[in-house]
């Protein structure tokens, strides 16, 4: 089977390097060549840990590197393709516009996945006229190869038998799949966990405890592996307000972010990346006591 994969960043790389370990052929396509430089190496350096760890031996390492190409070509990328899984930015003209130009090129019969976290796949379908019926959601979790769930969702026109070829193509790459049946911002997943970190911004906000206290309460209250503060100021705060935005947009005021998260993107307290979030971090990154 070939399996392209379009966006080679975080999650694409990811996905691509799923497809080769479940012995597809994969080729990863950017815009931007050295990110496909950076998706090579991330590729390489992941495989080499599940050698470490005794989960792969090195020839079979080898193979799947080997099953595995990069592109800046589109129409390259997407010919002969049985499935195709879209990870590019979250910005729906951008995902619209790479559809148009995948649909002009890919088989009439591959399966069209995007990996959107909470973009409307309706929305994103609506550029693809006729073919609408073909795209479906394909949400991976990050990092790709660790996490072991897949969402499936089905947009407003989405066939139900593309559906099942996704939830098929989920299980081939060895994850447990969900489906997300209404074509629903936030989907399953997303929606759940955003207002769950919002409650927690909310007690900080309000003095009941603090932020260790907080994400400790819930790692070892619920078995979280990691805190839903710590993991905002891993994924950014202005990303975090972004995704609630559109969350409110679709959902309402239970979605609205606070003041205090707007104040924080405002004075550029975006979690990690600028050294301060609801912790405080060193320049390497650890977080100050
Ligand atoms: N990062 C996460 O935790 C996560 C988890 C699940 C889903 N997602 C979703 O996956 C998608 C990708 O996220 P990411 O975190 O990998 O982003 P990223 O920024 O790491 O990677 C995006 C890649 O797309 C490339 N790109 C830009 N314009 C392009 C175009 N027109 N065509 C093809 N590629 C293009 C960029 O060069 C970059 O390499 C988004 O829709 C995001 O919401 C992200």
């Amino acid at each position: 089977m070939k399996v392209a994969v379009l966006g080679a960043g975080i999650m694409g790389n990811g996905i691509a390097q799923l497809a080769v370990m479940a012995g597809d052929e994969a080729v990863a396509y950017d815009v931007a060549r050295p990110q496909l430089d950076r998706a090579g190496a991330a590729v390489g350096t992941s495989l080499a840990r599940f050698v470490r760890s005794g989960k792969r031996t090195q020839e079979q390492a080898d193979a799947d590197r080997a099953r595995l190409t990069f592109t800046t070509d589109l129409a390259e990328a997407v010919a002969g393709a049985d499935v195709v899984i879209e990870a590019a930015p979250e910005i729906l003209d951008l995902k619209q516009d790479l559809w148009r130009q995948v649909v002009q090129h890919a088989p009439a019969e591959a399966l069209l996945g995007t990996n959107t976290s909470q973009l409307s796949i309706t929305s994103i379908a609506a550029a693809l006229g006729d073919d609408a019926h073909r795209l479906v959601g394909v949400h991976f979790f990050n990092p790709p190869v660790m996490m072991r769930l897949v969402e499936v969702i089905a947009g407003l026109q989405t066939d139900p038998a593309q559906v099942d070829r996704a939830k098929a193509f989920g299980e081939h790459v060895g994850k447990q799949v969900v489906v997300c049946r209404k074509d629903s911002p936030g989907f399953i997943t997303s929606r759940a966990y955003a207002i769950l970190r919002l409650e927690c911004v909310r007690m900080l906000e309000e003095g009941v405890a603090t932020a260790e206290d907080i994400d400790t309460a819930l790692k070892l209250g619920f078995n979280f592996p990691m805190g839903p503060l710590e993991l905002g100021d891993m994924n950014g705060i202005d990303t975090y307000v972004h995704a609630i935005s559109g969350l409110e947009q679709a959902h309402g005021d239970r979605f609205r972010p606070t003041v205090g998260l707007r104040n924080m993107v405002a004075a550029g307290r975006l979690g990690r990346k600028s050294g301060a979030g609801f912790y405080d971090y060193d320049e390497e990154g650890a977080r100050r006591v």
